[in-house]
């Protein structure tokens, strides 16, 4: 479960808020899809729920437990893939799951099974003995994912998951992420690709300029914009209405 009430955040240097008062709840069992146009806020409110960034003002919690209050109790409970998988080039990829295995405090049974389960499928298991430096941006990231469940988070919280990833990696990340959620646990990810916010979400929010200017299920996204179409061209309505109408957004929140 993770819940967001009244975040703001305004970087240094910036005249505007970065996130703006923003409020969501995810709860257990949930895929919850978070999109908007690049300079939204989607990473720098996705960065607050994992700890790398501190709100100004408003509170994130995690399964109850504030991540400003309790940070490593939070995290605890967070598998978090960022959207830069540009990471400790010079360690070899089974070094870095080590890493991560020992951070979390878990298991070498429990991580070999888990290694083996995911990199297995993403076919990177050969790979784990080179150095990251040596991979390509999709393997990097397909070994992000892996590292991020090696704990088994109750929360997995993912940033553009989708990007560099090859067909069948995303269907099996989509599959993931599937089960995970079916298993009772919270899937919070942020995407630009419609098509996938479309398939895969139970909830969705869209986010512009920092502000939460839709959140709801795909029908009622439908319903709320009296319009048929694709989640595309309602995407493109409400952020464009947002823009046009700064005043009275319509929002259905
Ligand atoms: N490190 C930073 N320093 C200053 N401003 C930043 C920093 N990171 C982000 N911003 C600003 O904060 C706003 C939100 O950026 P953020 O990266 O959260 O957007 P995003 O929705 O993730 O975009 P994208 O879809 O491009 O990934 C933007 O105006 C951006 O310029
Ligand atoms: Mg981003």
């Amino acid at each position: 479960m993770i819940e967001l009430k009244g975040v703001s955040k305004t970087y240094a240097r910036s005249a505007v808020k970065a996130v703006d008062g923003l409020s969501l709840s995810i709860g257990d069992g949930e895929i919850f899809g978070f999109l908007g146009p690049n300079g939204a806020g989607k990473t720098t409110t996705i960065k607050m729920i994992t700890g790398v960034l501190r709100p100004d003002s408003g509170n994130v919690s995690v399964d109850g437990i504030d991540v400003a209050a309790d940070p490593i109790e939070a995290k605890r409970r967070i598998g978090y893939v960022t959207d830069n998988p540009e990471l400790f080039a010079r360690l070899k990829a089974a070094e870095y799951l080590n890493f991560v295995g020992d951070v979390y405090g878990v298991d070498t049974r429990t991580r070999q099974a888990r290694v083996s389960e995911y990199a297995s499928l993403f076919g990177i298991k050969d790979a784990l003995g080179g150095s990251i430096g040596s991979f390509s941006h999709g393997m990097k990231q397909k070994l992000l994912v892996t590292a991020s469940l090696l704990p088994d988070p109750q929360n997995w919280v993912l940033d553009e998951p989708m990007v560099g990833l090859d067909p069948k990696a995303s269907f099996d990340l989509k599959e993931i992420m599937r089960a995970r959620a079916a298993a009772g646990r919270t899937v919070f990810f942020s995407t630009h690709v419609m098509e996938v916010a479309e398939r895969l979400c139970d909830r969705l929010a869209i986010v512009n300029k920092g502000r939460i200017v839709f959140m709801g299920t795909l029908a009622e996204l439908k319903r709320g914009q009296g319009a048929d179409g694709s989640l595309e061209s309602l995407f493109l309505e409400l952020v464009d209405g947002e823009a046009a109408n700064e005043a009275s957004p319509k929002a259905v929140v």
